[in-house]
């Protein structure tokens, strides 16, 4: 919360602004009673125009005061409130994408895309109404007890009993419904994730005929958050009640009392006419205050879910650079004894892994679905650390890199290719993004992409589709390779990149990729491809299994040989 709060540092002047602006108008509405006593008093009862038109001149004086105070605080609140949500949000989303992929796996995007909305909304909102109405309740309260005192101290001593039992009942009321709001916006996440899903998976939803599954899904998580928003809402509601409660009985009060000394002669009609309009405001604010507990309440909530990410002191990234100005210039990439498991989790996804690619080698690997293939090409641009042994690249540990120089070094092609919304020029060009427009088509032709997007409508201006829908699986492999080829990468990973290439058109992008002389990482699940390589590695459960060109591998290694003959045996018998 504090955390928070301090995001309204910059708008001080303004919030001071608008809460005396705030005071001024309480003080205006605070004084109308006090003279409507005193014109009741002196002009009414005791027939004086006068008297009357003088004190109706400064009730109308007030108030325009007072309309005008309100006026301009709304515009300040508003100006402070905005302010403070624009750069709560900026600041938490330069926080999010500070965050290293492990902390990023403990948090769905539908739970951070909550917060970037409802939550920043909901502290917004009542930074707002804070500034205009909240902080009035309180002070209205107490204003109009003191008033009622400097009015009339006997009357005035019933809000003695009621007020403190109210404060007592409303605090209870507050602590017990964060907990049931906190309760809600977690609901809310939960929610937000099932309908991201949905729509994302919208496709295979109707292919396997999921509908009503994913109607019953939603439903669950709809009907959770309708329960939790409901038992928080009817809490505070049926708090309502017993506030207006007290408060009737202390204006019945009032009006007895009152009734009986003016019978006795101890007080005059002004006198009760006032006390009973504070009496009035009073509960005015109290009966407001439901209102101003839901939000705080919520505010806390949200507040303290923000706070969370925000508090989050994520080191990894950015440690250990020694010199700002390393950078990858010859592409040599070595591992030496690595052991890394992902975090959180025991059991290591690779163990012991040692081997050099040399400047401009090609090294494929290969190994069985979940062997760790894609965990070692995650440790390269340091997205996770390793847990033991040491990478190095050209001959320095990368943990010695500034992590952008490091990044800057590699072409990394992830396995499920990845588009933003936004044109095919945009697209490649994000790979790099100081690359001439022959840079770009130069990429382009090498990731043998060209000439389909030569006839596309608009070419390399075609859009694609927030997930590239309008492309093939393909296509989109192709794009996000020129995309990593146009960053000149002096080590480039590709992550199977080549699957959903017919034979020929990856022969032609392999050897497109030669003359870039880059040190080349390739995953594969093909022998055909490895056998393109310089050097194959083949990964089992984690481990090197072995380590050598096809033919040493096809010697030394019964697994090897297993999946060569599985995948084309004549080919390589003969070969032999
Ligand atoms: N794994 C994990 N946490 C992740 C990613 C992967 O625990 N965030 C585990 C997987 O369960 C798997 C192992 O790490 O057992 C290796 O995964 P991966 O390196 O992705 O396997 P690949 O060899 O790349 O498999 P594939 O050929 O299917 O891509
Ligand atoms: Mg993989």
């Amino acid at each position: 919360m504090k955390l928070i709060f301090t995001f309204l540092k910059p708008y001080k002047a303004a919030a001071v602004a608008a809460f005396s602006l705030m005071l001024t108008e309480l003080a205006a509405e605070l004084l109308l009673p006090y003279f409507l006593g005193r014109m009741i008093n002196e002009g009414v009862l005791a027939k004086d125009m006068d008297r009357i038109s003088f004190w109706g001149g400064i009730m109308i004086g007030t108030a325009l005061l007072s309309f005008a105070a309100g006026i301009l605080n709304s515009f300040y609140s508003a100006h402070v409130s905005y302010a403070f949500g624009y750069d709560l949000r900026s600041s938490l989303f330069r926080k999010v994408q500070s965050f290293s992929c492990s902390t990023l796996n403990k948090y769905p995007p539908s739970a951070l895309i909550t917060r970037f909305t409802n939550d920043i909304r909901q502290i917004q909102n009542t930074v707002f109404m804070s500034l205009r109405i909240m902080a009035k309740a309180p002070l209205t309260v107490i204003g109009g007890v003191i008033m009622a005192f400097v009015v009339n101290g006997r009357l005035a001593a019933v809000f003695f009993i009621t007020v403190p039992v109210l404060i007592g009942f409303l605090y209870w009321v507050f602590k017990v419904s964060r907990g049931m709001f906190r309760n809600m916006q977690d609901r809310v996440d939960k929610l937000n994730r099932v309908m991201q899903e949905n729509l994302a998976g919208m496709r295979i939803i109707k292919a396997f005929w999921r509908r009503d599954y994913e109607r019953i899904r939603f439903e669950r998580a709809n009907e959770d958050l309708s329960r939790a928003t409901r038992t928080a809402f009817q809490f505070i509601e049926a708090s309502s009640p017993v506030l207006f409660f007290v408060m009737n009985m202390s204006l019945a009060a009032i009006l007895w009392f009152g009734s009986q000394q003016i019978g006795s002669g101890q007080t005059n009609v002004g006198q009760v006419v006032s006390v009973v309009n504070y009496a009035l405001r009073v509960s005015m604010s109290m009966s407001m205050f439901s209102f101003i507990i839901t939000s705080f309440s919520r505010t806390k909530a949200s507040a303290d879910r923000i706070g969370e990410i925000m508090r989050i002191r994520d080191v990894s990234e950015e440690t250990g650079a020694a010199d700002p100005n390393l950078a990858v210039t010859k592409g040599k990439a070595e591992f030496r004894h690595v052991t890394f498991s992902f975090p959180d989790k025991d059991e290591p996804v690779l163990k012991d892994i040692s081997f050099t690619v040399n400047p401009g080698e090609k090294l494929a690997i290969i190994g069985a679905t979940g062997a760790g293939k894609t965990s070692l090409f995650l440790l390269l641009p340091r997205l996770f650390d390793v847990q033991s042994g040491e990478i190095l690249i050209d001959d320095t540990p990368i943990t010695a890199y500034p992590v952008k120089n490091l990044r800057d070094g590699i072409g990394f092609i992830p396995q499920t290719p990845f588009l933003f919304s936004g044109t095919i020029r945009e697209n490649i060009a994000w790979g790099n993004t100081k690359a001439a427009e022959e840079e770009i088509i130069r990429a382009a032709e090498d990731a043998q992409i060209h000439a389909a997007i030569c006839n596309f409508p608009d070419r390399y201006d075609t859009r694609v589709g927030q997930k590239g829908v309008n492309l093939s699986g393909g296509q989109k492999q192709r794009i996000s390779i020129a995309r990593a080829l146009v960053r000149k990468p002096k080590i480039l990973l590709m992550d199977d990149s080549t699957s959903a290439l017919d034979a020929e058109t990856e022969s032609r992008l392999l050897e497109a990729i030669r003359r870039y002389r880059c040190t080349t990482i390739l995953i594969t699940q093909k022998i055909s491809t490895a056998r393109m390589a310089d050097k194959i590695c083949l990964i089992d459960d984690g481990r090197i299994a072995a380590l050598g060109t096809h033919e040493d591998l096809l010697e030394a290694s019964p697994l090897y040989r297993k999946i060569a003959e599985s995948q084309s045996g004549k080919e390589w018998h003969y070969a032999r």
